[in-house]
Parts: C-alpha cells; structure tokens; sequence
C-alpha cells in the first residue's frame, strides 16, 4: 500500500489564459497633487521616463500573448494612465468609477465612453469606487476594498449589477490605500498579499478564503509588489520584490520583472496601469 504525502494544490503545471487589457500611455503623466502618500509635487516626475517603462509593461503583456487595447490620455489627467481605476468589467458589463477626489473625476466618463463604444453594458455608478483599484475579480467571488476610496454601498451597487458574491475588505494603511496595492489574484481561485494592510477582521477572512495564499512581507508590499499582474502562470510584477518573485517561482509560477519606479511616484505599478476586459 503506498501513502501520498500530503499534497498542496498541483504546483507544476500552472496554466496560463489569454486576456484582454486595456492600458493608457502616460503621455500627460505628472505628480501635480497628493492624493496618496506616495505623491510629492516637489519631487515631480519624468513623463518620458514614464512612458518608456509603461511601454515595456505593454510589451511585455504581448511577448506574453495578451491583447492590449488603448484608450486616449486626456490632458490635465496625469493619473489617467491608472487604467484599472476606470471601470470593473465581468462578463461583458461593466461597472462605472465614480473618483473619490475631485482631481480625477473627470476619467470616469472618459472611461465609460471608451467601455461603451467598445460595447460593454455600462452601469453608472451611484456610489464613489475606483475600479479594478479596490475590485479584484475570482471565479466565484469578487473581492472588494474599502477603508480609503471605494464606498461600502458601491460593493452592492456591483454584486447586484454583475451577478456575483462580493467580499468586503477593510484597509487599514494608507500607503495600501487600494486593494490592489495589497493583493492580487494569482488564478481563478488563488490570491497573494499583504496581511499588514487589513484590518484583524478581514485578515481572518482572508485565512479563511484562502489558505493556500502567498503572502508578502512588509518589504515587497513597499515597493508595490503586491500591484501585479497573473495570467494563471505568468506574473508581471515590480522587479524590486524580490522575495516575492522568489517566492512565486517556488510556487510554480513564472515572475515577469517589470520596472515601474517612475509610474509609482503616483502611487502606481503594474496592475494600476492594466483594466482587464472580461467578456
Ligand atoms: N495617483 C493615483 C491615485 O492615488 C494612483 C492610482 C493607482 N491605481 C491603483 N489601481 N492602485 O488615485
């Protein structure tokens, strides 16, 4: 009689699905307000640097087989090129972002008229949410955040809208001031994270949902390693976080350094700068 040991979740075979992105150049990008803390004015930004590594994260998307759409940079936007901010899509419908600061209000209808064109069924949002930034989409469940930017109500405002089970979180440090500088999923039913960014309540929750998470230490979430990006398999993430993409690739899956250290002068990494369109 033989005894299997036991055994975690299949970690040799990782599989990857294509997706569909939509992604804004920087080409207006600049830290003109603070409305994070890792937003200085005085400290200013490179536009052009931005948008040389925003190129490569496009790249890099390709090289990986995504599709990646483009919608047009407004000027007097500089944050604009945060495209997960713009919307959630699910399904072919897509819930509106309404900014909580009166600095980036105007993307929401800009992203709403590119979502529309596009022919997604668009829901004007009644409640403040920022998007993908505090929505991260599982197979059966979406994952919310709120403490910071997106409203309570807006997390019913979307389950209602978009049929499935949403799942408040609670953050509790503002330099993780969306959920997704905190936690991403790393496939259909799989998340890494930061415990420190949530309250003890949603901790255990987290425990509870998934106990075969990969977390993060304090050092990869300061570097915004926690904003990144899955396809099941490959992992487009800050390549500063370093023992994350260790960690990651014990874990079966394939990192994909990327350098974004001009875009998170705004607070921003990978995953702010992808929406995904999930049709
Ligand atoms: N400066 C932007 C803000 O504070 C950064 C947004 C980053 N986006 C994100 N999905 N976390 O709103």
């Amino acid at each position: 009689m033989t005894v299997s040991p036991a055994m975690e979740p299949a970690t040799a075979q990782r599989a990857a699905t294509r997706r569909r992105y939509l992604m804004c150049r920087p080409e207006h990008f600049t830290v003109a307000y603070t409305i994070n803390p890792w937003m200085d004015p005085a400290l200013g930004a490179d536009a052009a640097l931005a948008v040389a590594q925003w190129d490569r994260l496009r790249a890099a998307y390709l090289e990986l087989g995504h599709e990646v759409e483009l919608i047009d940079p407004l000027p007097g936007l500089p944050d604009m090129v945060f495209a997960a901010n713009g919307a959630l899509v699910v399904g072919g419908r897509a819930y509106g972002a309404r900014f909580t600061h009166p600095e980036r209000a105007a993307e929401g209808p800009a992203y709403a008229t590119w979502l529309r064109t596009q022919g997604f069924e668009l829901l004007e949002p009644s409640h403040t949410n920022e998007g993908e930034g505090d929505f991260l989409t599982l197979d059966h469940v979406i994952l919310a955040g709120t403490g910071f930017r997106t409203d309570l109500a807006a997390h019913q405002e979307a389950q209602e809208f978009l049929g499935r089970p949403v799942v408040t979180l609670r953050l509790v440090d503002p330099r993780f001031y969306h959920l997704d500088t905190a936690l991403f999923p790393l496939d259909g039913d799989n998340v890494a994270y930061y415990p420190g960014a949530f309250s003890p309540g949603s901790r255990s929750v987290l425990e509870r949902l998934f106990p075969h998470a990969v977390l993060a230490s304090e050092q990869d979430a300061a570097v915004l390693g926690l904003n990144a990006v899955s396809d099941g398999r490959n992992v487009v993430v800050n390549a500063e976080a370093s023992t994350l993409i260790t960690t990651l690739s014990t874990a079966g899956y394939h990192p994909v350094p990327v350098d974004l250290s001009e875009l998170r002068k705004a607070g921003g990494g990978p995953k702010c700068c992808t929406l995904e369109l999930r049709t």
